[in-house]
């Protein structure tokens, strides 16, 4: 972010959620589509605040999901937010508020302005529904509210940089 406006910077993101396994490889691989449509020089990676599954795959409902929109996200693996991510990472996204609480106690103090909830570039302050303990159709409205968001996220980054 201190090279605004710097064509040739890549930005790196990273989109968190709880288990990495619902939402945020869902949000990574819908961004990443987004980005190679666009053509943006704009890198993503996602992780989960808690440990339970790392090392899976996506759950098969959002690989599922993702699937009949086109998008293969079966080759993702979950791993948990680690210290360097506060480094490395331009922007850290969080699905829910939880998520965001989680990460702003862990993340350091100079390092906060690079999280926020995923919704705030919408102009909202909405989480993404956790879908994994519903039904089937809540990952087709994840998938709905994370294009959605997606969009939103991209179109604020390019009208910054
Ligand atoms: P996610 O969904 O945070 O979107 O990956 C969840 C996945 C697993 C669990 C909770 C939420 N879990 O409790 O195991």
């Amino acid at each position: 972010m201190n090279q605004k406006n710097s064509t040739d910077k890549v930005l790196s993101v990273l989109v968190v959620c709880l288990g990495n396994i619902c939402r945020s490889p869902a949000a990574q691989g819908i961004l990443e589509d987004n980005i190679n449509k666009q053509s943006l020089n704009i890198n993503v990676d996602s992780a989960g605040t808690a440990a339970y599954h790392v090392g899976n795959s996506p759950d098969r409902r959002s690989i599922s999901t993702l699937s009949l929109r086109g998008l293969d996200i079966s080759q993702q693996q979950a791993r948990q937010v680690k210290t360097s991510d506060f480094e490395y990472f331009d922007w850290i996204l969080a699905m829910d508020k939880s998520n965001l609480k989680d990460l702003q106690s862990s993340c350091p103090a100079s390092l906060s302005h690079k999280l926020a909830l995923f919704s705030s570039f919408s102009g909202a302050n909405e989480d993404v529904a956790d879908p994994y303990y519903g039904a089937d159709d809540g990952f087709e409205r994840m998938a709905d509210h994370l294009e959605r968001l997606s969009q939103s996220f991209l179109d604020k980054i390019e009208s910054e940089y």
